[in-house]
This record gives C-alpha cells, sequence and structure tokens, in this order.
C-alpha cells in the first residue's frame, strides 16, 4: 500500500484558517476551555508556516488543549502538525487525532456485515478495480485533514461555523468545470454571508470529489411488475431502469476516482489561484429577489457586507497585501459508504505512521449504516480523520454516547461531528435530549444540522422535493434549541447546487411544484437552488447576528 511521503505532505502549502477577517474588524481571539482538565505545554513545536504568515493571522489562533493522556502539545488551526511533537503516546492504541487502532487495520472492517454494498457479479473483476484503486495516488493528503480537525476543533469549542455544501449524489453525465465552479462560488458567497453575520470563520467543506455512492431503502426496485437493482449512485450503476443499466459495474469506481480527482484539481486551482478573492466573490447576483419585498432585506445585507470589504481595503487590506483576500481553505467531504473503495484509498502516513482515509479530508457515516457492530464504524473507529455521524429523531441518547466514545476514545475536540437530520418539529422535540446527553457524558463534539434529510415530500406529480420553508425552520429551530441549551449550533450541511435548478420548491424565487419538471436533475435527492442556498444563508447570518448580540455564539461556552 502507497505511503505518503513525508516530503509531499510537507510540500503542500498548509491549510490556514479559512476566509480570515483581518484583525481590526475580527473577533478578539479566545482560548477554548476544555471539558477535562488539560495539560497546556508550550506550542513551540515545529510548523511550516513562515514566521511573517503565523504572525499576520495570529488574531486567529486558538490553543486547543487535548487530553492530557494523549499530547504533550497544543494545536492551533494554523499549526495542525503540532499535535504530532509528543513522544510519548505509548503503544498507540489511539491516533494523535482520536482513532482507535486496537486490532485495526483499513480491513478489518470486512470481518463484520457491510450493509449497502452492491453484490457484484464477478469476484475478478471487482478485484482488478480494487487494484487500479489501489494503484492510484491519494486524492488528498494527511496532513490537511489534520489542519481541518484542527479547525473543526475551535469550531467545536464554538469559534467557527462549519458550512458543508454540494450535491446529494454527483453525477458522470453532470460533470463540468462550469457545475463545479458555480457550487463553490455560491458557497463562497455563503461563506462571506455567514461570516459577516456570525463574526466567526467560516470552514468549508464540499459534498465534492467523492460524493457518489448512494445508501437505498430497497436492494430491489420494482415498475410495473419487473424488479432490477436499485439504482445506487454512478460509481456502482447507472439510474436508467435497464437491466445493463442498473448491472453494478466494479470500473465504475475508477472512473468515480478519476472524476473526483479533477473536480479537487480544479477546487484546488479555484482556492489558490484567485478566484476565491474576496472582490469577485461578493458580486452578488440578486436579480431573482429584485421586485420582492424580502430582496430588499437581502441587498441592504449585501451592501453591509460590500461595505465592510470596502473599509478593509481603505485600511490597506486588499488583494496585494494580503493573501488570505485572495485564497482560501477549501475541503471535501463524503459518505464512506463503498468500503472496498475507501480501503484502497486508505494510506499509511509516513509523518505520523497512523492511517488516513485518502479519499476525502472528511468522512461521514450515513444514518442506515451505523450500527456498533457494523463493518462502516469499524472502518471508521481506525482512520484518522475527522468523522461525522448522522443522527436522527429515533436515536436515543445512550447509544449516541457510546458510538461517540467507541470512535473517540479519548474525547479529541474536532474528531466528531454529529449531524442531526430531524424535520423542523422533530429536531425541537428530540435535539435537545441528545445534546443533553453527549454533555453529561462530557463528550466534545460539534454539531450540525442537515435540514434535508428530515424534509422531503413526495408531490402529486410524482416529484421527490422539500420545501424551503420546511428547511429554513429546521435551520432555525437547530439554532434556537442550540441557544437555549447553552451550546453551540456549529454548522449547517446542506444539498445544493450552483445550477439554477428547480428541485425544492419555494423561496423569494418561489418555485412552485409545477416548476419542478423545468429543470429537475438530481440523479437522487432534491438540492437547494443557487438562489435558495443564498437565501438561506442571508436568513442564517441575520439569526447569527442576533445570537452573537446576545452572547450566544462567538465565544467558548
Ligand atoms: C445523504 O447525506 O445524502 C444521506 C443519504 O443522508 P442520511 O444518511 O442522513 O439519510
Ligand atoms: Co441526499
Amino acid at each position: 500500500m502507497a505511503a505518503l511521503s513525508p516530503t509531499s505532505v510537507a510540500g503542500l502549502k498548509p491549510p490556514s484558517a479559512s476566509l480570515r477577517l483581518p484583525r481590526r474588524v475580527a473577533r478578539k481571539p479566545r482560548a477554548v476551555a476544555p471539558r477535562y482538565a488539560p495539560r497546556r505545554l508550550s506550542s513551540s513545536g515545529r510548523s511550516s508556516l513562515s514566521t511573517a504568515r503565523r504572525g499576520a493571522f495570529s488574531h486567529l489562533t486558538r490553543s486547543i488543549a487535548l487530553p492530557p493522556s494523549l499530547s504533550r502539545a497544543v494545536i492551533t488551526p494554523n499549526q495542525p502538525d503540532a499535535l504530532y511533537h509528543s513522544s510519548d503516546r505509548g503503544d498507540k492504541q489511539i491516533s494523535a487525532t482520536g482513532a482507535s487502532l486496537k486490532d485495526w487495520s483499513p480491513s478489518s472492517w470486512r470481518d463484520r456485515e457491510a450493509l449497502q454494498q452492491p453484490n457484484y457479479e464477478d469476484a475478478d473483476e471487482r478485484e482488478a478495480a480494487l487494484t487500479e484503486i489501489a494503484n492510484r495516488p491519494p486524492l488528498v493528503f494527511a496532513g490537511e485533514a489534520r489542519s481541518l480537525q484542527a479547525q473543526l476543533a475551535n469550531a467545536a469549542a464554538g469559534n467557527a461555523f462549519v458550512l458543508f455544501g454540494g450535491d446529494c449524489a454527483e453525477s458522470f453525465a453532470e460533470f463540468r468545470a462550469d457545475g463545479v465552479r458555480d457550487t463553490y462560488r455560491v458557497l463562497l458567497q455563503m461563506s462571506i454571508v455567514l461570516m459577516y453575520g456570525a463574526g466567526v470563520p467560516v470552514v468549508k467543506l464540499g459534498r465534492m470529489a467523492g460524493q457518489f455512492a448512494k445508501p437505498r431503502s430497497e436492494d430491489l426496485e420494482t415498475i410495473d411488475g419487473v424488479s432490477l437493482p436499485s439504482y445506487r449512485g454512478d460509481n456502482i450503476n447507472s439510474s436508467e431502469f435497464t437491466p445493463e443499466a442498473r448491472r453494478p459495474d466494479p470500473q465504475r469506481l475508477v472512473r468515480a476516482y478519476d472524476q473526483s480527482c479533477s473536480t479537487l484539481n480544479l477546487l484546488r486551482a479555484f482556492s489558490n489561484g484567485g478566484y476565491a478573492s474576496m472582490q469577485r466573490v461578493s458580486k452578488w447576483n440578486l436579480d431573482f429577489m429584485e421586485d420582492r419585498e424580502k430582496g430588499k432585506e437581502y441587498r441592504e445585507l449585501a451592501d453591509r457586507v460590500d461595505a465592510a470589504i470596502n473599509f478593509m481595503k481603505a485600511c490597506g487590506i486588499d488583494e496585494e497585501t494580503t493573501p488570505s483576500m485572495t485564497t482560501t481553505d477549501f475541503f471535501t467531504a463524503h459518505e464512506a459508504l463503498h468500503l472496498g473503495y475507501e480501503e484502497k484509498l486508505t494510506r499509511l502516513d509516513s509523518t505520523t505512521e497512523e492511517y488516513y482515509g485518502c479519499s476525502a479530508h472528511f468522512l461521514w457515516c450515513g444514518e442506515r449504516t451505523r450500527q456498533p457492530e457494523g463493518a462502516h464504524m469499524e472502518y471508521f473507529r481506525g482512520v484518522s480523520n475527522p468523522i461525522g455521524i448522522k443522527i436522527s429523531d429515533k436515536s436515543d441518547g445512550d447509544s449516541v454516547v457510546s458510538l461517540v466514545r467507541t470512535l473517540n476514545p479519548e474525547n479529541v475536540p474536532g474528531r466528531i461531528t454529529l449531524i442531526s437530520r430531524m424535520g423542523a418539529e422533530k429536531l425541537r422535540e428530540h435535539l435537545p435530549r441528545l445534546i443533553a446527553a453527549i454533555e453529561a457524558a462530557g463528550l466534545n463534539v460539534l454539531w450540525v444540522t442537515d435540514p434535508m434529510h428530515g424534509n422531503t415530500v413526495k408531490t402529486d406529480n410524482g416529484y421527490k422535493t422539500r420545501p424551503f420553508e420546511r428547511v429554513r425552520d429546521e435551520v432555525m429551530a437547530f439554532f434556537e434549541v442550540h441557544e437555549q441549551m447553552g451550546t453551540h449550533p456549529g454548522g449547517v450541511h446542506l444539498e445544493m447546487t450552483g445550477q439554477d435548478v428547480t428541485e425544492c420548491t419555494g423561496g423569494t424565487a418561489e418555485v412552485t411544484i409545477g416548476d419542478l419538471e423545468l429543470r429537475y436533475l438530481t440523479h437522487c435527492d432534491p438540492r437547494l437552488n443557487a438562489s435558495q442556498a443564498l437565501e438561506l444563508a442571508f436568513l442564517m447570518s441575520n439569526k447569527l447576528a442576533g445570537m452573537k448580540e446576545r452572547g450566544a455564539i462567538g465565544k467558548a461556552r
């Protein structure tokens, strides 16, 4: 199995804190108050950041202490590798980022029952495709995943907000540079709007460059008495309802890897090559709101954001003087569902001698595959990436606590993100008890809301859709519940696109049920279109601004 070479890891520009507001505009930093009594030692470790850069961003440096048993160092968002200055982690039952290594290997999941895997007809064909994947380079580097974990730890402590967004399922047919660019651009616009409201950095993660495999409730789909294997994502089979299209084809895994690679290449170029420039990104397209009552309100907020950027420019903070005005961190995430594929991209990081899932920076486990004894939990336990777990209204506190403990036995900050997906009403009823259970157990998690999967409805004309107003209500309920509980609403996880699709109804642009047939392009679940996504960001920004004023966000709580 190929190992990441130390030079390739060290040679990467180290990801630093996301789009940063400069010192005079940003909040004052606050040290994170960890729940366990930490032993904090100096952060005098190796860092590849130049002194100049470190100085420029020091306002965002927050110390995050690790449990005493784990580390003798302090990590900061800008110094992820400070994690590895400790030399006394014993016989490594736990990785430095919190993975549980006892009796674990990238293939130990094979001894457990793996749900939601395709049934390939030909084992040789499957093995040949997996060998091809194993011989390809990793898509991401371990150092980047560690940087993300440090930023997520910062968010869990109340000092950042996290924005996940992208397709429900990426597709081969819809893959275009323009599509990647448009989704990326809307995510950046949303993050500026959110940063303005919340007054904290926004960590950006795309459901992109690997989000192909889909869990399905039935193995077979039956139409007019004919049953065929369900469509499981373009990396497995094709959505047309014919026996040939629905046959799981292992070569699709290789094609999905290649598409992920091209997508990631573009995302890296956009993030570092000038496309992420604040001046450029804030060229808002608000035409959709013109002549509408709500539009005026959003336009005013956009004008205030522009004024803040112009003010910074007047202070001499512009694209020439400040790299953070033109570059940004952008991370990738997907559901690690197809375990054969994930295993083959799980690589040993030679800096730390620990395994990372190198198919994306962040991997999550879906609602349907998180059985404690199942294969997916076994895989997730030992990879050193930051990981997410989807939870629903049916989850009970004790089992969520137990899952978090299994995946993060030393309670390392930033390792676990709990992504709730309940629907607005159910969230108000069930999220408080789950927060209470996690708090009572003293567990360090990042709370994120997925307001999509609990709000799907089927229309009379046969479309799966999501009313924008229900999505909005779940996000607002999430904020309100956390404010009541005194915990941090750490982020939002959206299915969205930069394209002008008609998949979710409502919003200021008023997509009607009749409009759904116009541009219904998703290969799986309905996505917010560009204007609905931006509108949601404006609404969240206003809400977060109010919470910030009340002291409910932006500080360690
Ligand atoms: C998804 O995020 O696309 C998904 C299938 O989610 P869940 O596991 O929450 O249903
Ligand atoms: Co989905």
